[in-house]
């Protein structure tokens, strides 16, 4: 449920906008941060709140890959791979994120802190292969340099976040 205080910021992200739908991102992503996913009570406060479908904005949901329609872990990591992060290594940086947490790609780590996900390319390409946890980028990994980062990306994660 979205406090008043929320609303009234989302109502204002939209009044500033030339028009509802433009704000339509900016407002799934405060609504992600605030449930952690998507819900799909999030997707019909977001409809209601910009005037559209709640299958409009379910399609835009499903449209981005930093939206998440599904519930995801704490932090969500995206291992990019397109065509120059695959050539310089991207694979085994993914299979090895993947042994280390004891998931596939596409799955949530036991403790609910990572969910490890393929995505296209973050724009980094002159650093690959390139990594996103959360919000942050990290480029020319090795598969051990990865799991030094999810280290510390787990000591950031706090005990209220905690699952
Ligand atoms: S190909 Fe990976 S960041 Fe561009």
């Amino acid at each position: 449920m979205l406090t008043d205080e929320l609303r009234q910021e989302l109502q204002a992200r939209i009044a500033a906008a030339i028009t509802p739908r433009e704000a339509a991102v900016d407002v799934l992503k405060v609504l992600q941060s605030h449930y952690g996913w998507l819900t799909d009570e999030a997707v019909e406060e977001a409809a209601a709140l910009l005037g559209l479908s709640p299958l409009q904005v379910d399609e835009l949901a499903t449209f981005y890959e930093m939206l998440y329609r599904r519930p995801v872990g704490k932090r969500v990591i995206h291992v990019c791979d397109s065509i120059s992060c695959w050539a310089m290594g991207g694979e085994p940086l993914m299979a090895h994120l993947a042994k280390s947490l004891g998931i596939q790609p596409g799955e949530t780590s036991a403790d609910g802190l990572f969910t490890l996900l393929p995505c296209c390319c973050l724009g980094n390409c002159g650093e690959a292969p390139t990594m996103m946890v959360g919000d942050t980028l990290y480029g020319r990994l090795q598969p051990e340099t990865a799991l030094e980062i999810l280290q510390k990306e787990r000591t950031t994660i706090t005990k209220e976040e905690r699952p």
